[in-house]
């Protein structure tokens, strides 16, 4: 059975990686992002290699017209989606008061406003037919307050709170919604963050494939929340057990230049 899986920011690092594994397991995709050259890449590559359909849809989810017209287009083609990723995302490092208002905003709208958005356009389709599953990348950071990221780490917060009050919602109805925390993971987010040089970023990191695959197979077991890796695993357990201002000050010192 085909079985459409859209994916945003399919155009690097674990988005990029979560449609080879689509693929890999038979799923139609749409693929979403700003980068239409790497999306047609791809989509040559999957189409050769797996003998999928692949579409591609070129769009900047923080524009709320553009997220109604990538919904309206996938209507106007009859897809019956069977799982939504709502990975775009991205992060930057800067004490608050000197941050970019702009470039704030746009995180805003999508880590939080985007994937709030396709999930609420896509959710009464997939539970009129009786199964689903949405996939929302968050982070470890979904566990912690983020001094000089504060606000990519408070929205994986929200990316965390709300993807666990959906999946409680959902119960019964075939569809599932898993929240994926990966930990400091390869791929093209440290150099937009700035954060290469972080304490969190030194060291042997996973690749985006690794995290893709746990993600998507934590995604078909329709799991609640899946937190990549064994120290990530750990380190989230023990963050809940922990005072939250106390917190703050590590993160503090780790997001420091290593
Ligand atoms: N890498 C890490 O250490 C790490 C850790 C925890 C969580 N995460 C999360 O994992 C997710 C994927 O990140 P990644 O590590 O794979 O980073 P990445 O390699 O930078 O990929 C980000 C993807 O988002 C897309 N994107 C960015 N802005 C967009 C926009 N306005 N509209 C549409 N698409 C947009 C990018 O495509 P275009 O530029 O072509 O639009 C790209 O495909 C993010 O939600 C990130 O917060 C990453």
């Amino acid at each position: 059975m085909v079985k459409p899986l859209l994916i945003t920011g399919a155009s690097s690092g674990i988005g990029y990686e979560l449609a080879r594994v689509g693929a890999a397991h038979n799923h139609d995709l749409i693929l979403v992002a700003r980068r239409a050259d790497r999306l047609q890449a791809l989509q040559q590559e999957l189409t050769n290699r797996w003998g999928v359909q692949v579409w591609i849809y070129v769009a900047d989810l923080t524009d709320a017209q553009a997220r109604q017209q990538l919904f309206d287009w996938s209507q106007d083609q009859a897809i019956r989606l069977y799982g939504l990723v709502n990975n775009a995302g991205f992060g930057h490092q800067d004490p608050l008061a000197e941050a970019n208002w702009e470039r704030q905003n746009a995180m805003l709208q999508l880590n939080i406003v985007a994937l709030t958005h396709l999930t609420r356009l896509y959710l009464p389709g997939l539970i009129a037919q009786g199964q689903g599953r949405i996939l929302n990348v968050a982070s470890t950071a979904a566990f912690l307050p983020g001094p000089y990221m504060a606000v990519y780490f408070a929205s994986k917060a929200y990316v965390r709170s709300f993807t666990t009050a959906i999946a409680s919602e959902l119960q019964g109805t075939g569809v599932t919604a898993t929240t994926l925390c990966p930990g400091p993971t390869r791929s093209e987010f440290q150099e937009q963050a700035g954060v290469s040089n972080s304490k969190l970023f030194q060291g042997e990191l996973p690749s985006a494939a690794e995290v893709a695959a746990y993600g998507y197979t934590a995604m078909e077991q329709g799991q609640a929340i899946a937190v990549h890796g064994f120290m990530n695993q750990v380190l989230t357990q023990l963050a809940r057990l922990l005072p939250y201002e106390g917190l703050a000050e590590q993160i503090k010192t780790l997001q420091k230049d290593g």
